[in-house]
């Protein structure tokens, strides 16, 4: 049994930040954010949209492309960093809000740029065990409300967005292997530390990274992953048809891509559009792509990422 992608969907809020905007706010040039991270612009979502409402659209839009309707879910999975609230999770509001009336479970993922790895690959685990038949995974943030604007170091990477698949099991191959980890001894390298106490917020609410550090474990653990799923399914870089990464930075992603020995026509960048969109990125590029109608069935596609924690992990799967 197998569990197979069969329906993507996406959304980005209207509002869109160019480099050139990111200018007049703080001390930056779009020459500088471009060359650093390959991001021309990012969109934000309004005052009162949340992490649900931009999961709605990307979710009916998966659902519409898998032709099933909401009731025919029966697990639904959410990843994300940016939730509405502090309970419940996103994922039952979400539910809610798509009219899944079926009473199936609902929960969140939490491994910020690694979610939706996280999610997909704990979906499969449920769908090819014969649990259950449909999933949704999605991978949703708000990361504009975590962000504070006048730090250059970091509000010129991220953006708002989301993603979302459809997985039905089946006896056609979909997914193949899925490979995560962590490392908390990395914690303190990128986080949003602030945290609620007695109605206060106690700490800094926003996101503080030493980007240096990032980049260097990032580059190293995306290519240890990728070997990992192709040593796994007994495969080299010349049997991968497609990478998707995480997308936060076009440099991270061609320093990956150049130790796979991958060209560049085989790698998926999204990253100029929407900046780095944390679980929502993999699913962007997944459904810009599919929507294109690039992926051909049968083709072979790796997902990986790397994100707070350190989390990381691939999904190596059939199209
Ligand atoms: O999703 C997973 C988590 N995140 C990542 O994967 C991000 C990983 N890290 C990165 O992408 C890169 O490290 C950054 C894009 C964040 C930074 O690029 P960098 O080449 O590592 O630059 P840097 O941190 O070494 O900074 C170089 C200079 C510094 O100035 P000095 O000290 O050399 O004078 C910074 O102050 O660039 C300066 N700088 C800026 N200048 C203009 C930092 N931010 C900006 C900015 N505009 N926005």
């Amino acid at each position: 049994m197998y569990s197979r992608i069969i329906g993507t969907g996406s959304h980005l809020p209207e509002k869109i930040l160019s480099n050139h905007d990111l200018e007049k706010m703080v001390d930056t040039s779009h020459d500088w954010i471009f060359s650093r991270t390959g991001i021309n612009e990012r969109h934000i979502a309004g005052e009162n949209e949340l992490a649900s409402d931009l999961a709605v659209p990307a979710s009916r839009r998966a659902m519409e492309s898998a032709g099933i309707e909401a009731d025919e879910i029966d697990l639904v999975i959410v990843a994300t960093t940016t939730p509405d609230m502090l309970f419940p999770s996103t994922a039952t509001i979400l539910q809610s809000k798509l009219g899944i009336r079926n009473n199936c479970p609902a929960f969140d993922v939490q491994a910020v740029c690694t979610g939706f790895i996280y999610a997909l690959a704990t979906a499969d685990c449920y769908l090819k065990s014969g649990k259950y038949r449909h999933a949704l995974v999605v991978g949703t943030e708000v990361l504009s409300r975590i962000i504070d604007w006048t730090d250059r170091s970091t509000c010129v990477l991220f953006g708002d967005g989301a993603g979302a698949v459809v997985l039905k099991s089946g006896e056609t191959p979909g997914i193949l292997s899925s490979h995560l980890h962590a490392d908390g001894s990395y914690n303190p390298i990128l986080a949003a530390p602030g945290r609620v106490c007695n109605g206060k917020i106690r700490g800094s609410p926003f996101v503080s990274m030493n980007g240096n550090a990032v980049f260097k474990i990032a580059v190293n653990v995306l290519e240890q992953v990728a070997e990992e799923a192709m040593q796994a399914n007994r495969m080299s870089p010349s049997d991968i048809d497609w990478l998707v990464p995480h997308q936060a930075n076009i440099r991270i992603i061609e320093a990956t891509a150049k130790k796979l020995s991958m060209d560049m026509e085989r790698v998926v960048v999204t990253v100029d559009r929407h900046g780095n969109t944390s679980a929502a990125s993999i699913p962007l590029a997944l459904d810009h792509v599919a929507r294109e109608g690039r992926f051909r069935e049968g083709e072979t596609l790796l997902m990986e990422g790397v994100g707070g924690g350190i989390t990381w992990g691939s999904l190596l799967l059939k199209w």
